[in-house]
């Protein structure tokens, strides 16, 4: 949803703003922009596709500066045009570059408009920079006048601010978008995401809401919602750098796929002895899982599918009532909350602004307690919530989503014994699921193992329009899942079904064009899924069976079969996702999309 860098140095800034936004660019891609200001005055080149096409305007123009702000666009407000790519300038010397999205931007435009403001792009954005521009008038400091116009913005944003007679510092300011500052020797920057900066630093501030932030060379000021001075603590960044490459891999979803077993191995570290969840995992406050008689769980898209999955397993194990909502549902309606509920939210990034206004909202509906699973432990979830289970997937950079599910799901299948143990899960099922849980990294490496089948498999869906995926049970939301990766980085529609739904309509939409995906647990339900394959069949349809082999599906003429490792019934959706993940990710290959950058979506959903 749109990324920003800026910097002041002694050096120039070019290579170091077009170096952030390149690492930014999973935010969004459909269009970018810099502004350097130098001695002359602000210069600026935008460009409208990816980072590369602004790249090349500068190796026919190279700006030259000290100061400077980037931005990658991810289109709100306007369609992706030079116009409406940031930043954007009130008069040609003072520039802004913004991530968010301005609610009351209309009567804004009006107000500016009646006062002379020409409107050059169909942005929110443009009225923050003329707003500052008309505060300058009256307030010739420029971190005073952008103080006073945030003041006047409904919405959520994240700023980077320079003017042409600034040469010693610039100004940004955060509030409902994420914005880390980043602490160099002699020079000191701003970003979306610390990512965008491991090139510069690894030394990290990470901004609260409603601050603003003043950086010179030499130092960096913050000024909380009141304007008084705060100390911000500075976070070291602890990430392997190369968490950042593609290494030997085409694409960093390949990349990330494969490193599966390793981070899951990394979720488990630490929170399971030999016998036993370890609850300390949750931090000292451990205490609260005795108390918990209800779940709510509220997140979006992938981590919503991993909610789904959770559902089973609390309901299943610990007995307690668990429900799944989608945020951006959860945070627009009257919510009824039973005592003693736990508040469970789930986030790759911890920025999804939907999730986080889901979050704020329960906080004052008197939930037990709030607890996040989260791969970014700077995130905003994390820091606003009670208490916080990481999933230690590393970096992701592919927008769909791939390692940072199977290690929420992990983390929840910790939750969710934790919780059981609690609620009368006997110490022998404990055992016997932790030493499930112990196996998971190498069935999570068996699965990759059908790595080469699958691409041939993939071949088979490059002329497809459709798909339908079925499961039964936990393999429902991993249906869910599969489908959404399908049409995410191939284009290819794609719906699931729970598999005893088909006959109450989606049958109808059965023939040889039809690929039908079925994900095969080896449980009590699995006569029951091969009923629904076989009115499958008898419909002409073309079946793509991923199952273990003791099904005996293996066998079966009209079926096109993927081994999964057969696993104890706990593990098996997560062990079931990775041959969907290969799956999408070779169909999207073999049509030639843009497989980690695909077309009209971001990694970070910081916009409602
Ligand atoms: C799909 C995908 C998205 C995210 C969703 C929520 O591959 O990644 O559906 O899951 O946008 O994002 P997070 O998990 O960061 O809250």
């Amino acid at each position: 949803m749109c990324g920003i860098v800026g910097a002041i140095a002694r050096r120039n800034v070019a290579k170091i703003l077009l170096e952030g936004l390149s690492r930014l660019e999973y935010r969004g891609y459909d269009s970018s922009g810099v502004a350097i200001n130098n001695l002359d005055g602000v210069s600026s080149h935008r460009a409208v596709g990816k980072v590369q096409a602004l790249r090349d305007k500068f190796a026919v123009e190279p700006l030259d500066g000290k100061i400077g702000i980037a931005h990658t666009r991810w289109a709100t407000h306007g369609k992706p045009t030079e116009a409406n790519a940031h930043p954007h300038f009130s008069g040609d010397d003072l520039a802004l570059v913004h991530n968010g999205i301005i609610e009351n931007h209309e009567p804004l435009r009006r107000e500016l408009k009646a006062k002379g403001y020409e409107f050059k792009s169909e942005t929110d954005t443009e009225v923050i920079v003329h707003l500052i521009h008309d505060a300058l008038k009256t307030e010739p400091d420029l971190l005073k006048a952008v103080q006073n116009t945030l003041t006047k913005l409904h919405g959520a944003f994240a700023i980077g601010v320079v003017k042409n007679d600034e040469n010693d510092r610039f100004i940004a300011a955060r509030k409902g978008s994420p914005l880390v500052v980043g602490v160099g020797i002699e020079e000191n920057f701003v970003a979306s995401d610390q990512l965008a900066l491991l090139h510069v630093t690894d030394q990290f501030i990470f901004l609260e809401e409603g601050d603003v932030v003043e950086l010179t060379r030499d130092q960096v000021t913050i000024f909380d919602d009141n304007g008084e001075v705060q100390e911000r603590p500075i976070s070291v960044f602890n990430h392997n750098v190369d968490a950042t490459d593609k290494g030997e891999f085409r694409h960093y979803m390949m990349k990330e796929i494969y490193e599966q077993p390793k981070v899951i191995s990394a979720c488990l570290d630490g929170r399971i002895s030999e016998t036993k969840v370890l609850t300390s995992c949750f931090g000292a406050e451990s205490g609260f899982l005795k108390d918990i008689e209800n779940v709510h769980i509220v997140a979006c898209g992938t981590s919503y599918h991993a909610g789904m999955v959770a559902k089973y397993w609390i309901e299943d194990l610990a007995g307690l009532p668990c429900s799944v909502e989608v945020a951006s549902e959860y945070r627009y309606r009257k919510v009824a909350v039973p005592k003693n509920t736990l508040f469970l939210t789930l986030s790759q990034s911890g920025e999804t602004a939907d999730t986080l206004a889901a979050l704020r909202m329960a906080k004052e509906l008197g939930y037990l307690t709030t607890l996040a699973i989260c791969n970014v432990p700077s995130s905003t979830l994390v820091r606003e919530s009670a208490l916080t289970l990481l999933t230690n997937a590393g970096p992701e950079i592919g927008v769909a989503s791939t390692k940072a599910f199977t290690t929420q799901l992990t983390a929840l299948l910790i939750t969710s014994v934790a919780i059981a143990v609690e609620n009368g899960l006997s110490a022998e099922k404990e055992q016997e699921l932790v030493q499930a849980m112990r196996s998971l990294p190498a069935y999570v490496s068996d699965a990759l193992s059908q790595d080469a089948h699958i691409k041939v498999v993939a071949d088979r869906f490059a002329n497809k329009h459709n798909a339908l995926f079925l499961g039964r049970g936990t393999m429902f939301p991993i249906a869910l899942e599969g489908s959404l990766k399908l049409k995410e980085i191939s284009y290819i529609h794609a719906e699931a079904y729970p598999a005893g739904e088909l006959k109450h309509g989606p049958l109808a939409l059965v023939d040889e064009d039809m690929p039908i995906i079925a994900l095969v647990p080896h449980n009590d339900m699995l006569d029951k899924l091969k009923s629904n394959l076989q009115e499958v069949a008898a419909r002409g349809g073309e079946l793509y069976v991923f199952a273990d082999k003791d099904t005996d599906l293996n066998n079966e003429e009209n079926i096109t079969f993927t081994e999964v490792p057969k696993v104890d019934s706990i593990l098996e959706p997560i062990v079931h996702t990775i041959p969907l993940q290969l799956l999408s990710y070779h169909v999207a290959v073999v049509k030639g999309t843009d497989v980690d950058q695909p077309r009209n979506l971001a990694k970070s959903v910081t916009v409602e």
